[in-house]
């Protein structure tokens, strides 16, 4: 029986309790055709994935480890905002869920207290002209106490459960799936303008002081813009305005 609210996102749902990576799975269904809004939901990955060829831990019952196709009509060059859409999603639904105190890290780590709750991966198929297909895959750490985080993130990450807010992963995952999709549909409608200012209000890395870690170039500025496309601008200490494409910022400590 099904507890969805959802038009779409959700309405074609996989369940597998133990995948390499539910991108992956996600994958494969597109490409042989699945629907917008295909949602594969694990248990547990064995080789989870983050982003800049990091893996994730995920482990059995202890988070939400979903992915969910999209195929929108924007041009590929768009296809990175998703990402900042899907941040923005979860940070309202997380609301609604009784946790009020995460914020975003450029571009989609989403923090408490400076902990990582959870990690965004957006992969996408298709040509320059034409997105094929977006696989957005989100991981939130639930259930984890701090005892059982491995060694490499026990002081970086944090739960529903060590921020002492307890959820029910299938409401959860409902309310985040309703959140989603109202938040794609605004996209789809006006574009990402309005969904970018949301993006801004939740953000905890404008206004900072950061480091900044692009290929090839470590460097430290001011986080104090978020341009049209999703890049963050950092204004460095000559005054000159740099923008950052991809890479890592880590805030520094006031
Ligand atoms: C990151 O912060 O580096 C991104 C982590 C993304 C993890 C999620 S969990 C579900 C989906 N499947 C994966 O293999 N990765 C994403």
């Amino acid at each position: 029986e099904s507890v969805l609210t959802t038009k779409t996102f959700g309405r074609n749902y996989h369940y597998v309790p133990s995948v390499e990576s539910s991108n992956s799975v996600a994958r494969e269904l597109a490409a042989q055709g699945a629907p917008e809004g295909t949602v594969v939901v694990v248990e547990e990955q064995v080789a989870g994935r983050g982003r800049l060829n990091r893996g994730w831990f995920s482990p059995y019952g202890k988070g939400l480890w979903f992915s969910i196709v999209l195929r929108p009509s924007f041009l590929p060059i768009e296809a990175p905002k998703c990402t900042l859409m899907a941040a923005v999603a979860l940070i309202k639904a997380f609301r609604r869920l009784g946790l009020n105190t995460a914020g975003i890290k450029w571009p989609n780590d989403i923090l408490v207290n400076g902990r990582k709750l959870v990690g965004i991966l957006t992969e996408m198929n298709g040509t320059m002209e034409a997105i094929a297909y977006i696989v957005m895959g989100i991981g939130i750490n639930t259930g984890s106490t701090q005892d059982e985080l491995p060694e490499f993130i026990k002081d970086v990450a944090t739960s529903f459960a060590m921020e002492g807010v307890e959820v029910d992963r299938r409401e959860a995952l409902n309310v985040i799936l309703e959140e989603m999709e109202k938040q794609y549909n605004k996209v789809l409608a006006e574009g990402f303008d309005s969904t970018l200012a949301e993006w801004k209000e939740f953000s905890i890395t404008l206004g900072k002081d950061v480091e900044v870690r692009a290929p090839g170039n470590t460097y430290e500025g001011k986080a104090v813009d978020l341009d049209r496309d999703g890049n963050l601008m950092i204004e460095r200490a000559d005054g000159s305005v740099d923008r950052v494409v991809a890479g890592d910022v880590s805030i520094r400590p006031a």
